[in-house]
């Protein structure tokens, strides 16, 4: 017995020494020794062959061997866990994780926004209306017959004959006030496009419409709004000016220039050398459009205006060139 018990155990030291760190294989040997079937668990049951005076030392002898070898492979086991963890430890802990890419707003939407924002502190709701749009919304109910020469001031894209990619956001004003009563008081962002293209000029741009409606409503209102509008947008020092100007929709007209941020007013290629940038047309609703839709022009007046988003992006964050906000170049885009 006892020289079985010595071999068994010199068999099973080799065996650990050589399964290296593999834990599978150290479960094996467990089970090979000491499970139900093991060769140890096997030694136990010879006991009972053993002549009874040497019994008791030989069941001591077996405990003792059980005990080692249970030490034994659960060491081989810690040790094997040990080494796979300090594998895994083989990176850098230091390195700077990789952040995730996290999107913005356009610049363009971050001054829609801010444009919104202004306006509707001052009362202004917003809405919104079709891209696509009548041709009789666009132009017609806004005084433009289709002969008329205003139709050259806007290059249209035309879908079909009845049908236009809307060339600014005035049609609103006419659906407005078709589904509501005066007073009242919007503006109406969105995309609007036009066969036009240069530093200043994009085919696709957006524009905010505004408009008051209501009885007494002045030009004095126009300016004082607009002014507030550009005073909060740019700044209380800001120039701006209102030069007469000319739409069917509206009479008396006037566009809004403010001060070119590019070269403080000197001259340059962003305004063409005049110092001055336009950023909006406006003017007195036209007693004609009041008709269209329904309102006495006896008894309600009102203005509008449709101005530039791009222009005032441009002119709010210092940009020469209006088609560098459509490149989609992460480079540029970043920066706001
Ligand atoms: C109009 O579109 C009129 N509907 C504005 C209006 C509304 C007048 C209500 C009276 C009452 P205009 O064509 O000037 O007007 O365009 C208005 C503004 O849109 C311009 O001042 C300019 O800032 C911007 N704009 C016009 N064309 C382009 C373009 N191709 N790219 C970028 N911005 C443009
Ligand atoms: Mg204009």
């Amino acid at each position: 017995m006892e020289e079985a018990v010595h071999k068994l155990l010199e068999a099973a030291v080799k065996e650990i020494a050589t399964s290296g760190s593999n834990l599978q294989e150290l479960d094996n040997l467990r089970i090979r020794y000491l499970g139900r079937k093991g060769e140890l668990t096997q030694l136990f049951k010879e006991l009972g062959r053993v002549p009874e005076g040497d019994r008791p030392a030989a069941g001591k002898l077996l405990n003792e061997l059980k005990v080692e070898l249970e030490n034994r492979l659960s060491a081989a086991v810690e040790g094997a866990k040990q080494r796979l963890l300090e594998g895994r430890e083989q990176f850098d802990v230091t390195i700077p994780g990789r952040r995730p890419l996290r999107g913005r707003l356009h610049p363009v939407t971050q001054i829609s926004f801010e444009v919104s924002k202004i306006f509707n502190s001052l009362g202004f709701e917003i809405v919104e209306g079709p891209e696509v749009e009548l041709d009789y919304y666009n132009f017609e109910a806004l005084n433009i017959p289709k002969d008329h020469p205003a139709r050259d001031m806007q290059d249209t894209f035309y879908i079909s004959d009845d049908v236009v990619l809307r060339t600014h956001t005035s049609p609103l004003q006419v659906r407005v006030m078709e589904k509501h009563r005066p007073p009242l008081r919007i503006i109406a962002p969105g995309r609007t496009y036009r066969c036009d293209s240069d530093a200043t000029h994009t085919p696709m741009f957006h524009q905010v419409e505004g408009l008051m409606v209501g009885e007494d409503i002045s030009f004095g209102n126009l300016k004082g709004i607009l002014t507030i509008f550009v005073h909060q947008m740019f700044g209380p020092d800001v120039a701006l000016r209102f030069r007469p100007s000319f739409f069917p929709f509206t009479e008396p007209s006037a566009e809004v220039d403010i001060e070119c941020v590019m070269c403080r007013g000197q001259g340059c290629r962003v305004c063409s050398q005049t110092g001055w940038l336009e950023i909006l047309g406006s003017g007195m609703v036209d007693p004609e459009v009041f008709k269209m839709v329904g309102y006495d022009p006896d008894k309600v007046t009102g203005f509008a205006f449709g101005m530039g988003i791009e222009r005032i992006a441009m002119l709010k964050f210092g940009i020469d060139d209006l088609r560098l906000f459509f490149e989609n170049d992460l480079r540029f885009l970043r920066q706001f």
